[in-house]
């Protein structure tokens, strides 16, 4: 079992307050992405969580039960960090086995718990290499085995990806999804890049300085965004977020449109503009355009799509999928 519900939820730094309040309620193996830019405080939350900093306010429940003042080893959580974290002078073995040896298990059971988690993490054939003889991926994989052989309530993962490249990246994101559909753990994991957020989340909690924007599936984040920070934040390329004369004439301070709602032709639409820079992802094109009156809009089109740079082009938006803010910046 592994509910989390945070309760009113505060936190400051002297005087600074970095986390004004927070409610939220993670089921039981749900898989929760904490999204947002840097210095947002989605750290600082799962450092609370996880009881390695002090609530200022509120409380953090563990299966029903108060963990606000609980020291970290009995909340029964797991924290992987960005930073391995690794012994240097232990293989790989003893680094996972360390916990369990710390907390004074039998050595059978200890070596039982540790070749699992090697087969599951595909780190069979590197018990006996210490954490200089591996690649990032198989160090992250260690520190990830370390965690899964104290059989957590939840995971609580900070950035565990960011030191790795772009392609291996990719690979863990599928490993971890992978190794939650075994696991069926509770996981919290904390990014900054809304691609992780949109492709490992079954919630998705959009954090800014300190507060949620919005919680939600990744398709309702997409499709339903509340407010303009959401809208921008969630979705890749970002949304185009036009102003001005155009969003008045829909009667809106903010008119958002996503680059793939936008039909583009070399002779007839809605909007005229002038082609800027084209980007080739042979899947897809991103086209950035200038448009007469509006400004820059980015368009998404297919592989096959051939622009130059400065040729007219005329864009139109799907009316069906256009996103409407007020001046307070929430959607209308
Ligand atoms: N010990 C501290 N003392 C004072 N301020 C702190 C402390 N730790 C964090 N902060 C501040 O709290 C805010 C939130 O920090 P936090 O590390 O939670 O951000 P984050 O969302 O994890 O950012 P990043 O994506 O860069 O890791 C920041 O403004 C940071 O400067
Ligand atoms: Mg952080």
């Amino acid at each position: 079992m592994g509910s989390i519900t945070l309760e009113k939820v505060s936190k400051s730094f002297g005087t600074t307050s970095v986390i004004p309040e927070i409610d939220l309620e993670i089921n039981d193996g749900e898989f929760v992405v904490f999204v947002g830019p840097s210095g947002c405080g989605k750290s600082t939350l799962l450092r609370m969580i996880a009881g390695l900093e002090d609530l200022s306010g509120g409380r953090i429940i563990i299966d029903g039960k108060d963990m606000s003042s609980e020291a970290p080893a009995k909340r029964g959580l797991s924290m992987v960090f960005q930073s391995y974290a690794l012994y240097p002078h232990m293989t790989v073995y003893g680094n996972i086995a360390f916990p369990l040896k710390m907390d004074g298990q039998e050595k059978s059971a200890i070596d039982k718990k540790v070749k699992d988690a090697a087969h599951i993490l595909n780190l069979t054939n590197y018990l006996d290499r210490r954490p200089g003889q591996l690649s990032g991926g198989q160090r992250q994989r260690v520190a990830i085995g370390r965690a899964i052989v104290r059989q957590p309530k939840a995971f609580l993962f900070d950035e565990p990806l960011s030191n790795l490249d772009a392609a291996l990246r990719g690979n863990m994101r599928l490993e971890i999804s992978d190794l939650h559909h075994q696991l069926k753990t509770t996981m919290i994991y904390v990014t900054h890049d809304q691609v992780e957020a949109m492709t490992m989340a079954d919630k998705i909690v959009v954090l800014n300085a300190g507060r949620i924007e919005q919680v939600g599936s990744p398709m309702e984040l997409y499709r339903s965004p509340k407010n303009v920070f959401v809208a921008g934040f969630i979705g890749s390329p970002r949304m185009n977020l036009i102003e001005g004369a155009e969003a008045a004439k829909h009667n809106v301070t903010t008119l958002g449109v996503r680059p793939e709602h936008i039909r583009i032709s070399t002779t007839e639409g809605a909007w005229k503009g002038k082609v800027g820079v084209t980007e080739h992802l042979g899947s897809d094109t991103f086209i950035h355009t200038q448009v007469d009156g509006i400004g820059q809009v980015t368009v998404r089109t297919d592989g096959d799509f051939d622009t130059k740079h400065g040729q007219p082009i005329f864009l139109t938006p799907d009316p069906a999928r256009l996103h409407r803010f007020g001046a307070d910046g929430q959607v209308i």
